[in-house]
């Protein structure tokens, strides 16, 4: 059995293994729950491991000591404004929490349902009489796009040119103990451009509210114990943008893929024979889009039975929480109609994920339009991504 460093070690560097995390994580699941690689550093390797890691309040994202601050942030650290909601820890987590959550109820995004089917449908034509196509870019990716660029108010012609910042961003949230010094200077440029980006729209919000997310942040604010300043608000923008869709355009292709690569489930879905609620749910659980989170210690705690110190780093291993065996039976089998504890995909506690619903509600769509238009789909060709901790396609060609 290799040991945890090993094992690290692959997971961080080795293509095959970021191809296919799913085998290593049953090793990792094999040395425990909660895995200790040295002094500093350690995983949570199971569903309950991961649960408490998230809930525990000893459990932080951002400590007060420099040195297990400086693993938890992404390596793109700007000065010029303040970090975003998903860094911070509780009360200040909590005040920002408050300012946007109401927007992404499930009764406030059903009402947008209408709206995003006809988006969907528009896509879907379009790939359809293409016969061949790039999901990835002609679907995936411009369905959450335009969504959460319509929740937020941002305009039409700006969304698309946006987003390749996004995903340069995203990037350096990686896994990875080769991260390219190119990578991170990229980042740098394209968080300079939304930064300016976002602040040119603020102040436009302020001036002319619409009926969207962020004239209502900026003019709400007021009306908040404590307003959000205009920095606190651009970064928050820059949050929701880039959480809302390269998390979720990875996940239609994994789905995509999850399905292609179970014909008897695909034609269960075709069939009707399963419902949309359990079929998205199964995909999120089967191959998420986001794989891994941690979070620090403040003081030292007993974690199932093993003892960790203050300033400790632990990384959640999400995709392998949703894969283990004590939790869900035959778990590396996809089975839409299955049943079980919700996935661990987006996260759990306080910093549970704020755009769930929508996520899941944009990949029902698709699974629907698949079912209703009764669309075969079979992938010629495909490239994943590198990342390891956003996990989804940089191009998958498809035929209809
Ligand atoms: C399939 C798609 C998605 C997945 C798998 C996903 C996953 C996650 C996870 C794991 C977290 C928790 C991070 C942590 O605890 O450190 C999170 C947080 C968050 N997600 Fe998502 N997400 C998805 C889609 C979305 C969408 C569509 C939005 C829309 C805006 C969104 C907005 C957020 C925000 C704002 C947070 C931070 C919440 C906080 O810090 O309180 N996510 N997401």
């Amino acid at each position: 059995m290799k040991d945890v460093n090993a094992l690290l070690l692959a997971l961080a560097t080795d293509k095959e293994v970021r191809e296919d995390p799913y085998p290593i994580y049953r090793e990792f699941r094999n040395l425990g729950s909660v895995v200790r690689a040295n002094d500093n550093f350690g995983v949570a390797t199971d569903y309950e491991s991961a649960t408490q890691v998230l809930r525990r309040p000893e459990f932080r994202k951002s400590p007060e000591r420099e040195d297990a601050r400086r693993s938890t942030v992404s390596s793109l650290r700007r000065q010029d404004l303040p970090p975003s909601m998903l860094f911070q820890d509780p009360p200040n987590h909590t005040r920002l929490r408050r300012s946007v959550a109401q927007f992404f109820l499930p009764t406030k995004l059903e009402t947008l349902r209408g709206k995003l089917r006809g988006i969907a449908l528009k896509l879907f034509e379009e790939l359809r009489d293409a016969n061949k196509s790039d999901l990835i870019s002609s679907f995936a990716l411009p369905l959450p796009v335009w969504v959460i660029g319509d929740i937020l108010g941002v305009p039409p012609e700006d969304r698309f040119t946006l987003q390749p910042d996004v995903s340069k961003i995203a990037k350096t949230l990686d896994f990875n103990f080769n991260q390219d010094e190119s990578v991170l200077r990229e980042a740098e440029a394209s968080s300079d451009r939304l930064i300016a980006y976002f602040e040119e729209l603020i102040a436009e919000k302020i001036s002319s509210p619409r009926d969207d997310l962020l004239s209502e942040l900026v003019s709400n604010s007021a009306s908040l114990d404590a307003p959000l300043s205009n920095k606190e608000s651009c970064s928050m923008a820059m949050l929701l943008f880039a959480a809302g869709f390269e998390t979720t355009g990875n996940l239609i292709g994994n789905a995509t893929a999850a399905l292609c690569g179970t014909p008897r489930e695909y034609e269960r879905l075709l069939s009707g024979d399963v419902t949309i609620k359990e079929a998205v749910d199964e995909l999120v659980r089967f191959d998420s889009p986001v794989q891994l989170d941690g979070r620090v210690l403040e003081r030292e705690i007993d974690l199932l039975g093993v003892t960790l110190p203050q300033g400790f780093f632990v990384a959640t291993l999400l995709g392998s929480a949703n894969r283990d065996d004590s939790v869900y039976q035959d778990p590396d089998d996809l089975v839409l109609s299955r049943t079980g504890p919700a996935a661990m995909s987006f996260g759990s506690g306080a910093h549970f994920c704020l755009g769930s619903y929508l996520a899941k509600m944009e990949l029902g769509v698709y699974l629907e339009l698949i079912r209703e238009l009764r669309m075969p789909i079979s992938i010629e060709d495909y490239h994943r991504k590198e990342s390891l901790t956003l996990r989804g396609f940089e191009r998958m060609i498809i035929s209809v």
